[in-house]
């Protein structure tokens, strides 16, 4: 079976809250998205998932969703996402709605019900727990973003479960009738014609069954310090295995939608199931982290990568790809990198396609984690290896973390736990042009614009044939042409330079393809040179804009410098 969109293709993530104002209110809307979709199709990405933008009070921006099934009148209407959907869709860019299963907010009318009193209909698609006998929370598990994971409510005097804000209350997904509404909801935004969803941080959904309090911990097992959360081993209150159920059970739902949904069933049978579900999955022991897949042997995509839809005999099949954000945790060089990719390949053979991803809303801004000197070598490697890269917005132009004075400061983990955990600064406004807030907005944007802007936007960026922007350009398109570098096989190849992560990818003859491409990519600080695999012909330098014609049998490469080649022979 041939390759689907998700697999071959490159997603792109909006914060809409940032990407385009266009009421001057200095928020970012669905219009403003829609107005900038010109740009995200020439830049060459294959789709764009877009944070949420559902009803909510904005406790976490969004993340605290009061209506499932309609948009914020901050960010617009039910008709400006549906315009969306299409005119993205005109421009041959798949959209991927942001679906927060754990919880909700304290406003949507389930809770508001559920929290009515203890015998309320609905009180059952919440954790309610009676007070421990000291009075007290019923067991030791810790919210994300500060404090106990569980709030007394005055009123009927049981605690209620929140693994983040206590305006987030945890859905209970031991109940079928939260999941089954959940179900609706991905049916609600597939009929609208979305082509997939990202699963906001469905590890916390798997409590155990028994609460048991979570033991001390050994060392933080997150890819960053976490503050008092730290404290604890996660043993009890994530990734209880039952969650692949939750995930099986969302997974028919989305492949029972086809391509052409409204095709009689005999044709349908014939066209894969081309909808993707990808999981918010922070799980760093890479074995565990490939389960989320679902059942072992013959899962979809496996090995070199047909797309098949069903599980093999191991077990239903789970999500397309759990997130892998293994790149935030490995060190950055040559070595950690390739023993982190070459991990990846083995514990996704049988399992499914990977993924990487090198920024997003929650993370420092790349630039920032890495050192500005290494932007374009991860650009070039985020966007060569083999599994689907995601692109957070803005990096493409090497935004930088904005910096917040504590006064401005309004995300609520920065708040409540430590200001370095705040997320504010990875979330300032798209940097379009050199004029007032950075062409984002009219008005004050809700965020401070960086004090870059002047150099550091797109317009500039598109005008300097050398820019980070135009290398992104360059390598998106370089990476959608040849089927050897988006979807072909993978082979570590040993440079002999210690600094060097070098590698293969290949694909079989295609008419107007490359077969085998090298790319090698020097994280050190020195100049290396690198021999190749046979005679080579560069098609793109990270650092130079062009290709060369000249055949070579070796690559000079600077600091933090890559070359992607096509091999001969
Ligand atoms: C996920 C989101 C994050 C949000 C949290 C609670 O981790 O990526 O932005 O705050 O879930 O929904």
């Amino acid at each position: 079976m041939d390759h689907l969109w998700w697999q071959t293709g490159v997603v792109y993530q909006i914060y809409p809250r940032s990407f385009q104002d266009s009421t001057g209110n200095g928020i970012g809307d669905l219009p403003g998205v829609i107005s900038r979709l010109d740009y995200v199709e020439e830049l060459g990405v294959d789709a764009v998932w877009i944070s949420p933008f559902f009803t909510s009070p904005m406790a976490d921006f969004g993340y605290d969703v009061a209506d499932y099934c309609d948009v914020d009148p901050l960010f617009g209407t039910l008709e400006d996402a549906e315009r969306l959907i299409e005119e993205a869709h005109e421009r041959g860019l798949k959209v991927l709605v942001d679906l927060v299963p754990n919880h909700c907010s304290s406003e949507h009318p389930w809770f508001v019900e559920a929290r009515a009193s203890r015998s309320a209909p609905r009180r059952d698609w919440f954790v309610w727990r009676d007070p421990a006998p000291d009075g007290g929370p019923p067991n030791n598990w810790l919210s994300v973003f500060g404090g106990p994971s569980w709030t007394l409510d005055e009123t009927t005097g049981q605690y209620y479960r929140h693994s983040f804000l206590k305006e987030q209350p945890d859905l209970d997904w031991r109940n079928p009738a939260v999941i089954e509404a959940l179900q609706d909801v991905l049916r609600f935004w597939m009929d609208r014609g979305v082509d997939g969803f990202r699963l906001d941080a469905v590890m916390l959904g798997g409590k155990d069954l028994l609460e048991r309090d979570n033991p001390p911990a050994h060392s933080g097992s997150a890819h960053k310090a976490m503050g008092a959360w730290d404290a604890q081993e996660h043993v009890y209150d994530l990734g209880d295995p039952f969650i692949l159920e939750v995930f099986a059970g969302f997974r028919k739902v989305v492949d029972s939608y086809v391509a052409k949904q409204d095709l009689a069933d005999q044709v349908a049978a014939v066209i894969p199931p081309d909808r993707v579900l990808i999981g918010e999955v922070h799980q760093f022991d890479l074995e565990e982290w490939a389960t989320y897949y679902g059942g072992a042997g013959g899962a979809a995509g496996a090995g070199d990568g047909a797309a098949g839809g069903a599980a093999g005999a191991g077990g239903a099949a789970g999500l397309h790809m759990p997130f892998n954000f293994g790149l935030f945790k490995t060190p950055w060089t040559a070595e950690g990198v390739r023993e982190h990719v070459e991990t990846i390949e083995r514990v996704t053979r049988d399992r499914g396609w990977p993924n990487y991803v090198l920024g997003n809303h929650d993370e420092p801004r790349l630039t920032d984690r890495l050192g500005e000197d290494s932007d374009r070598l991860a650009a070039m490697l985020l966007l060569t290896l083999r599994g689907t890269p995601t692109l957070y917005y803005g990096d493409e132009i090497g935004m930088e973390q904005g910096e917040i004075p504590p006064e401005q400061q309004i995300d609520p983990w920065g708040l409540n736990v430590a200001p370095e955990l705040g997320r504010d600064g990875c979330r300032t406004p798209m940097q379009w042009n050199s004029g007032p807030h950075a062409g984002f907005s009219t008005a004050k944007p809700w965020l401070p614009v960086h004090d870059n802007r002047a150099f550091r936007n797109v317009a500039v960026q598109l005008d300097e044939p050398n820019s980070l922007l135009n290398l992104y350009r360059r390598l998106l398109k370089l990476r959608q042409k040849h089927q050897a570098l988006h979807r072909g096989s993978f082979r570590s190849v040993d440079s002999g330079n210690d600094n060097c992560f070098s590698f293969l990818r290949e694909a079989p003859d295609a008419p107007g393809h490359f077969k085998r491409m090298f790319v090698a990519l020097n994280f050190g600080d020195e100049v290396i040179h690198v021999v190749t695999p046979g005679p080579c012909r560069v098609l793109l330098w990270s650092h130079a804009p062009g290709e060369d014609l000249n055949l070579v049998e070796m690559l000079r490469l600077g600091p933090k410098e890559g070359a992607i080649a096509v091999v001969f022979g």
